[in-house]
């Protein structure tokens, strides 16, 4: 019998084998029950733009409906405006990063520039590594090209050299289907982890040892909660092509990420995004322009890392106090995120339906690998965006579920039906 046999639509036996291979995003679909008033939503990476001081939103916004707003609600360049490109070097001066406009591309979120890297360097087959867990957005973009990806366990210190240069090994110097290595090294999406400085340069190292690209993903770097600033890849080789957003430090709802990356990388990328979108939001572009570039922006940043500390250590004490002491979690020096691991037995995508009627939505650890069989005893929680005492209680209930799912294996093992070593 054939797929044809399965079809439930009129669509199904005609959908691109690309779309087949791509999984749905539980983030995406557990949105709406998050968005429910009765559920303290754990889930999503949302930052609280209720914070944003709505006098420099207003005067940003009208910057780009008034003296802007020709520019503004015209076709624009595909690399994005020159004048915002501008502003984007200056915020890449902050974390130590020194480009020119023209090796800036504006994007339509970071998530756009992960689809277009992919879209431009990945043929079907082709290797890309990543940490794993990683942001299920890129897994989402990359596996719509039907590459091999393949996933390295990170520790406290961030991605694993010893693992990654095994499995260097295993791929061979000069493999041409080796493209390239994507990392989240600040405040890692899920694990909440960042790399250690002597990781970074061997990355590095390795990249040219086994000619692979370095793409750096940085949405999270400026969101640091304690701890020093670490220096970016793109700082170690000017090679390496490096995401930025404003979603996380400004607002998600404008669209503006970019690509920072040699001329050359830029030149063949924007092939690809003229095919996409012909370009990108020119309004959202020159409202963010004027954001930070005639507003106190860092004023408002420090508000969003005092209030996000704040939430991240009321979690951090809720679950000290609540979950079991079979769960371990990480520490987090920055971000929105921690990652939870409880004992083997518990598959968190099957809990996942106790956990909404008790409240509580949080993403199952297995949305974050390639293949969806690693990561099932584990969770990502986030702790941005609700309020601190929602945060406690959500872990309250979380815990309530938890200790269901361990109780009753206690009782399975007490009536012999189960060996020890079978649930461990
Ligand atoms: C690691 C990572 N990369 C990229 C993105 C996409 O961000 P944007 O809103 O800029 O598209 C996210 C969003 O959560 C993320 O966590």
């Amino acid at each position: 019998m054939t797929d044809a046999y399965f079809k439930f639509d009129r669509y199904d036996g005609r959908v691109a084998h690309r779309i087949h291979e791509m999984r749905r995003s539980a983030v995406r679909d557990l949105f709406s029950a998050a968005m429910r008033p009765d559920i303290i939503s754990l889930s999503g990476g949302m930052p609280d733009v209720s914070l944003l001081p709505e006098r420099e939103i207003r005067k940003a916004t009208e910057a780009a409906l008034g003296q802007r707003r020709a520019q503004a609600l015209q076709y624009g360049p595909t690399d994005g405006n020159l004048t915002t490109r501008e502003v984007l070097c200056d915020l890449m001066r902050d974390v130590g990063i020194r480009c020119k406009p023209e090796e800036v591309l504006i994007t339509t979120g970071a998530q756009e520039a992960l689809d277009l890297i992919a879209r431009t360097f990945i043929d079907p087959g082709d290797i890309i590594l990543a940490e794993g867990p990683t942001y299920l957005g890129a897994l989402q973009a990359f596996s719509a090209y039907e590459p091999d990806i393949r996933c390295i366990d990170f520790d406290n210190d961030g991605m694993r050299m010893d693992l990654l240069e095994a499995e260097l090994e295993r791929i061979g110097k000069g493999n041409p289907r080796l493209k390239y290595c994507y990392v989240i090294p600040n405040f890692q999406n899920p694990g909440g982890v960042t790399m250690a400085a002597d990781r970074r340069k061997r990355l590095i190292e390795l990249s040219h040892e086994y000619d692979f690209m370095v793409i750096e993903d940085d949405p999270y770097g400026r969101l640091r909660y304690e701890g020093g600033h670490m220096i970016p890849l793109k700082m170690l080789d000017h090679d390496v092509i490096y995401l930025g957003t404003i979603s996380k430090i400004f607002a998600p709802g404008l669209r503006v990420g970019w690509i920072v990356a040699p001329t050359q990388c830029l030149s063949k990328i924007n092939l690809a995004k003229q095919g996409g979108d012909l370009c990108g939001s020119q309004f959202d572009q020159v409202v963010v322009e004027h954001y930070f570039r005639d507003t106190p922006w860092q004023q408002t940043l420090k508000r969003f890392i005092e209030v996000y500390d704040e939430r991240r250590r009321t979690m951090l004490a809720a679950l000290e106090e609540y979950f079991p002491p079979e769960a371990h979690w990480t520490h987090p020096q920055g971000g929105l995120f921690i990652w939870v691991t409880l004992p083997e037995y518990v598959d968190t995508a099957s809990m996942l339906g106790a956990a909404l009627e008790a409240g509580v939505t949080y993403v199952p650890g297995d949305s974050f690998y390639p293949d969806g069989k690693r990561g099932k005893n584990s969770m990502r929680i986030n702790f941005s965006f609700e309020k601190p005492e929602n945060i406690t209680e959500a872990i309250r209930r979380l815990a309530g579920v938890i200790e269901e799912r361990l109780e009753l294996y206690r009782a399975f093992i007490k009536a012999g039906a189960l060996k020890e070593a079978e649930v461990q």
